[in-house]
């Protein structure tokens, strides 16, 4: 059995997955009121993401169950020791890929959220789940937080930040992917530059999207 089939996490996933599913973005006020072509805009818009997210600073706009158990798979494969997540929120992909980091015997997670409730939120969640000590939790944008303190070596990163800025975040960590190094970035036909980059073979990467909202890649160079 592993980590996320047993106590304390597999009731705790349960539990968070069934109050994502239950949570609709439209009944926030605001949000339902703007026209969804200013949602898209916002949405894809390189400065004014904040506002997006601020927005739906209460929801938890978690990864599927589906990419959850994605996630914990590959990190497994690879014996992932070193993962860097863009895009805490309230933690469901976080704790996944702790799991993962637990069960491969130990490692760091570096995480980025810039909403402080999210990151109480979290901590929380990461704690419920015994599993906090393997997760440092960067608070600000990521733009500025993942830009220095790296680890020598990354093993593994998850894009689900705004997705404006997913090549931004990517050339900040590039340099440290160890070769054999995964990335998975939700929603990435949402910037459309980072997927032609990845995808594109003199970049260094092979690439695959598929399942509808992931994309998967493979640092090869
Ligand atoms: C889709 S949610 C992440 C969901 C999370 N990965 C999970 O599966 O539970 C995106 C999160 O990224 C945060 N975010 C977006 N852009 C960011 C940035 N530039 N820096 C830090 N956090 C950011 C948002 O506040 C939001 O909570």
């Amino acid at each position: 059995m592993t980590s996320l089939d047993t106590l304390p996490l597999a009731p705790l996933l349960d539990r968070l997955f069934a109050e994502d599913e239950a949570s609709a973005p439209f009944a926030i006020p605001a949000f339902a009121a703007m026209p969804a072509t200013e949602r898209d805009r916002l949405m894809e818009s390189r400065t004014e993401y904040r506002d997006f997210y601020g927005h739906l600073k209460e929801m938890p706009l978690a990864v599927s169950r589906e990419t959850g158990r994605l996630l914990y798979i590959l990190a497994r494969s690879i014996g992932a020791r070193s993962v860097v997540e863009f895009g805490t929120s309230f933690g469901l992909s976080t704790l996944h890929l702790a799991a993962a980091l637990r069960d491969n015997g130990g490692g760091k997670l570096i995480t980025s959220e810039f909403e402080p409730s999210k990151i109480a939120r979290a901590r929380t969640n990461l704690e419920a789940g015994g599993l906090a000590d393997l997760v440092e939790f960067r608070a600000g944008d990521a733009l500025e937080t993942l830009a220095r303190d790296l680890p020598d070596a990354i093993d593994l990163i998850l894009l689900d930040g705004a997705k404006s800025l997913y090549l931004d975040i990517l050339g900040l960590l590039e340099s440290r992917l160890r070769p054999g190094a995964l990335i998975v970035a939700d929603n990435a036909d949402f910037s459309p530059e980072y997927a032609w980059h990845v995808r594109a073979p003199e970049t260094g990467y092979v690439s695959v999207p598929f399942g509808g909202d992931v994309e998967v890649s493979l640092r090869v160079g």
